[in-house]
């Protein structure tokens, strides 16, 4: 999708659509509205009065050959009401807008930002909005969509506003719409594509595109590092287990400076292991991959932004399988920063490659650490689909990433990490087991297994299960990967230093 920015004012401007949007009870019809309506004799208004544009959100309302304007047509969509407006409803607005039209065989668009939204952020938020929407899940459609494709997106509204800054604002928002879109076209694949060979080769690929530092540590070198709970994970399949090191470092990192670690739990397909899963729904474990794709995602855009602080991703990579050789419930495993560990549920594995990740990343020199984890459905009970859980061993980290959260438009919930959890995860013949015996609190319990090898490190656990996959199409997003964390992870990296 070719993207690009218009001048003119909005009435001048010859696309096949003019895109804009309406507020709730926006009767007034003001700024950019106002001369749209003047050339159109008044018409928004009438419409506005009549209860017929209603501005509710995600309402559509398509006025064919404008009087008075040089588009084609007009498409209004609904921003609801103003006090809730936010880079949320603007991304999904935008987002809409392509789908909808493209649908209708449209493939060129102008976005006409309306005089809040004339700023970066707004210009990041709608080309973010833009992005995510032109992804579509079918990769292995044989029949070819002809003519389904946006060709072109331009985002106008000059006018008031700093052209340089709304340009800055669009690269911004195409550098991480597209590494968004990376990760979710790592997660969209299937776990016989993606083995963690083909997710590293994937990475290696990427960092040297983008200017990175990439190391892939094989199962010889896993073992001599005696990644222990990463190796017990990959020991029940055929496929060997890879450990993806990809590192960013500024020109001029200050010294004493953060070192941010990302640790993205990478399990290509998670059947359960021993401690199998039940078939229905199994299809959908292909995504528990999608922490460590985030990572990855997040790693391309920050070789284009470039922030002051050096960022390390560490991913370990695996399959989740049962067989002749799978660790089996009750099995002692000791992890690389020694601790042993009963693991008395196979299933509860993404904790278990997450703490050899933890440790390796401590081991490079990371001072500051998030990891993100398709770790449990227990988050989904809490938080369904809505928001993803933060769990911290550093308050102070935490309000940082939960900061950078709202800014990027991500919806993540603190979840509490009490000491009492450490309780429940004693185990009677080693350090630590690997589940609770069953008080509820799964989340938490996942978390705490984590928090055991971060020692005094600030650490944040993202428990992304409820939201990297989108069960249902929106109007503004196709079913499948949502790329959850990338946007949140990219500005916590900028703001540190
Ligand atoms: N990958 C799953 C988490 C998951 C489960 C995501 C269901 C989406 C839906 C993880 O490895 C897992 O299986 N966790 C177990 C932990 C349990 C055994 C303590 C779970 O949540 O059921
Ligand atoms: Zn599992
Ligand atoms: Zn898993």
């Amino acid at each position: 999708m070719h993207l690009s920015f218009d001048t003119r004012p909005a009435v001048q401007i010859d696309t096949p659509v003019l895109v804009t949007y309406v507020f709730e009870k926006d009767n007034r019809i003001e700024g950019a509205l106002a001369a749209i309506d003047q050339a159109l004799g008044g018409r928004l208004k009438r419409m506005a009065d009549s209860g017929e544009l209603t501005g509710k959100v995600l309402e559509t309302t398509l006025v064919h050959d404008p009087p008075g304007l040089a588009a084609g047509r007009l498409l209004l969509v609904g921003a609801g009401k103003p006090e809730k407006f936010d880079g949320i409803i603007l991304r999904r607005v935008a987002g809409l807008a392509l789908r909808s039209l493209r649908s209708k065989s449209i493939t060129r668009m102008t976005f006409l930002l309306r005089e809040g939204e004339r700023n970066a952020a707004g210009a990041e938020a709608a080309v973010e909005g833009l992005l995510l929407a032109s992804f579509d899940s079918d990769f292995y459609k044989t029949e070819k969509k002809n003519g389904k494709v946006m060709e072109r997106a331009v985002l106008a509204g000059a006018e008031g506003a700093s052209v340089e800054e709304i340009e800055e604002g669009m690269e911004r928002g195409r550098i991480i719409g597209e590494s968004q879109n990376f990760t979710r076209s790592l997660v969209n694949e299937p776990s016989n594509v993606l083995t963690p060979r083909v997710l590293a080769e994937r990475a290696e690929a990427m960092a040297r595109e983008c200017g990175l530092d990439v190391d892939i540590l094989d199962e010889k070198r896993i073992a001599e590092l005696k990644m222990g709970a990463l190796l017990s994970v990959a020991q029940g399949s055929i496929e060997p287990p890879r450990v993806i090191v990809v590192t960013y470092s500024p020109a001029q990192a200050k010294a004493g400076a953060p070192v941010l670690g990302l640790v993205g739990k990478a399990v290509t397909f998670d059947t359960g292991g021993i401690s199998i899963k039940p078939s229905e729904g199994m299809d959908k474990m292909k995504y528990d991959m999608a922490g460590g794709a985030a990572m990855l995602g997040a790693m391309k855009a920050l070789s284009a932004l470039k922030p002051a602080v050096k960022v390390i991703a560490v991913v370990p990579a695996t399959e989740n399988m049962p067989g002749g050789k799978a660790q089996k419930p009750g099995d002692v495993q000791f992890a690389m920063s020694g601790k042993s560990i009963e693991v008395l549920n196979t299933d509860a594995e993404g904790r278990l490659i997450l703490a050899d990740g933890i440790t390796y990343a401590k081991k490079l020199g990371c001072t500051h650490l998030v990891d993100a984890a398709t770790l449990t459905g227990a988050i989904t009970v809490a938080l369904s689909n809505v928001s993803a859980g933060a769990f911290t061993n550093n308050q102070e980290f935490e309000d940082r990433l939960l900061a950078s959260a709202r800014r990027a438009g991500e919806k993540l919930w603190p979840m509490p990490l009490d000491d009492e959890f450490r309780d429940m995860i004693k185990s009677t013949i080693a350090d630590i087991q690997n589940i609770s015996s069953g008080r509820g609190g799964g989340a938490s319990i996942g978390a705490a297994f984590l928090r055991e090898f971060t020692d005094d490190t600030p650490w944040v656990h993202l428990d992304i299960a409820g939201t990297a996959w989108l069960d249902d199409q929106k109007p503004w997003a196709a079913k499948g990967p949502t790329g959850m964390a990338v946007r949140t992870l990219v500005d916590l990296a900028m703001s540190l230093e």
